[in-house]
């Protein structure tokens, strides 16, 4: 029988097939395209809250630990949101009489919990993990920016898929020791920084990268120096460069 298809056919059949496949990836990329609009990124917007809760106060004036609230980012892929019984344990005795605390006794009193709306977010098809980010040492900051000085929670990056893979491609440019505590495990490091400015308010005595996120910006260094230290830690940390950019890594 004469060939009806050219040989080139196979290989074009095999990259329809592929494309096939993509499609549903290919719709959400044109969707992203429009959400991506800098009105729909919701950097910089305080969201509506059931209670004007402020890190600023909580964590950095009054110096309580994000885990304290968070209790399972350092184990788990979510950070998870307080209970109101969190909030009890100070409240039920301290600015017990404050209007502005209404809601979290209401909610304690009928066994409600409070309804926080959601500032950080991915899409269903990403896969996000925190607790092996704070076990090699990247700091909530780098990606939530100054939560020592937030009032009102807003986010302050929008994750896009190219944000994410800046670090993954070149983690060693993200990476930081604390030269004053070198015992600090990674770990240890990322919530003993919201400690250090509660006693160095001034940030006299910080690195670059640590004033740099403490106010609010990137970790990321261009310094030759400390990007050969980054390499270091790299190794140290045991962190697999190779494969961090796998497309299943994040989409499984
Ligand atoms: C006393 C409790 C408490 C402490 C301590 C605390 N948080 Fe929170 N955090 C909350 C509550 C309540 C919310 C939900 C309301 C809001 O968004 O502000 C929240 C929300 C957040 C969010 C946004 C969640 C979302 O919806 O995307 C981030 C990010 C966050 N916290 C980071 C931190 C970091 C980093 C620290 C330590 C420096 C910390 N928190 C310490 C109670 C706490
Ligand atoms: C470890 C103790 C502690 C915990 C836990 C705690 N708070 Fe507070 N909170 C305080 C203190 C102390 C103040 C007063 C801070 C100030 O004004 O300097 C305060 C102040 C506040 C205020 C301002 C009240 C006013 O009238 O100005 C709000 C709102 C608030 N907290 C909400 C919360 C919520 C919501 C939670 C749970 C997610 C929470 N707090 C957990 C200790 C705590
Ligand atoms: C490498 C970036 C990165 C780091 C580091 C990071 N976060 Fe997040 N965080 C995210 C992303 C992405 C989301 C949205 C996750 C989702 O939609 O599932 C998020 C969501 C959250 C939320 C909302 C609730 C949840 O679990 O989804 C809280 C609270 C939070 N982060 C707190 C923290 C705290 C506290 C730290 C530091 C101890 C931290 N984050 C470090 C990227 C990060
Ligand atoms: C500042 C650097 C940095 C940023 C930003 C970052 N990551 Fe990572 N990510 C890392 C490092 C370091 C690791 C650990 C790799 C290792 O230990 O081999 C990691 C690991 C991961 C893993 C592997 C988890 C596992 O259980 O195997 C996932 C998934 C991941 N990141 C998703 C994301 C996503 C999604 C974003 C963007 C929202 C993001 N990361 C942003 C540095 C970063
Ligand atoms: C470090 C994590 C990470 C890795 C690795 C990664 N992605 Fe993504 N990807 C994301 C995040 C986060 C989004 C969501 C972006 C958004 O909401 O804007 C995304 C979105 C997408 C989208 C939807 C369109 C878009 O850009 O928003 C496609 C298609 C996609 N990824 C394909 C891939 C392919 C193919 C690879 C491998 C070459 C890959 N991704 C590797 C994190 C990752």
């Amino acid at each position: 029988m004469a060939q009806l298809f050219p040989p080139k056919a196979n290989s074009v059949a095999k990259t329809s097939l592929i494309f096939g496949g993509m499609l549903p990836v290919l719709v959400l990329l044109s969707g992203s395209t429009i959400t991506r609009s800098p009105a729909n990124t919701g950097v910089g917007v305080k969201l509506d809250q059931p209670v004007p809760f402020s890190h600023k106060h909580h964590a950095y004036e009054l110096g309580i630990d994000c885990r304290f609230c968070h209790t399972s980012v350092e184990t788990s892929g979510y950070a998870g949101v307080p209970s109101t019984e969190t909030c009890m344990n100070c409240h039920s005795v301290i600015w017990t009489n404050s209007p502005l605390l209404e809601p979290v006794r209401k909610s304690y009193e009928e066994g409600k919990p409070l309804q926080w709306n959601t500032v950080n977010k991915v899409p269903e098809f990403v896969y996000f993990n925190h607790s092996i980010h704070i076990n090699k040492g990247i700091s909530c900051n780098h990606c939530h920016g100054a939560m020592n000085d937030q009032h009102i929670t807003q986010k302050s990056r929008t994750f896009h898929m190219a944000w994410c893979l800046e670090c993954h491609r070149e983690p060693e440019k993200y990476l930081w020791a604390d030269a004053n505590n070198p015992d600090l495990t990674p770990k240890q490091q990322v919530f003993n920084l919201y400690l250090k400015q509660q006693l160095d308010p001034k940030m006299a005595n910080m690195s670059p990268q640590e004033k740099a996120l403490l106010t609010g910006q990137e970790q990321r260094t261009s310094n030759s120096e400390l990007i050969a230290k980054g390499n270091e830690l790299l190794k140290a940390r045991g962190i697999k460069k190779a494969q961090l950019m796998d497309c299943g890594v994040c989409h499984r």
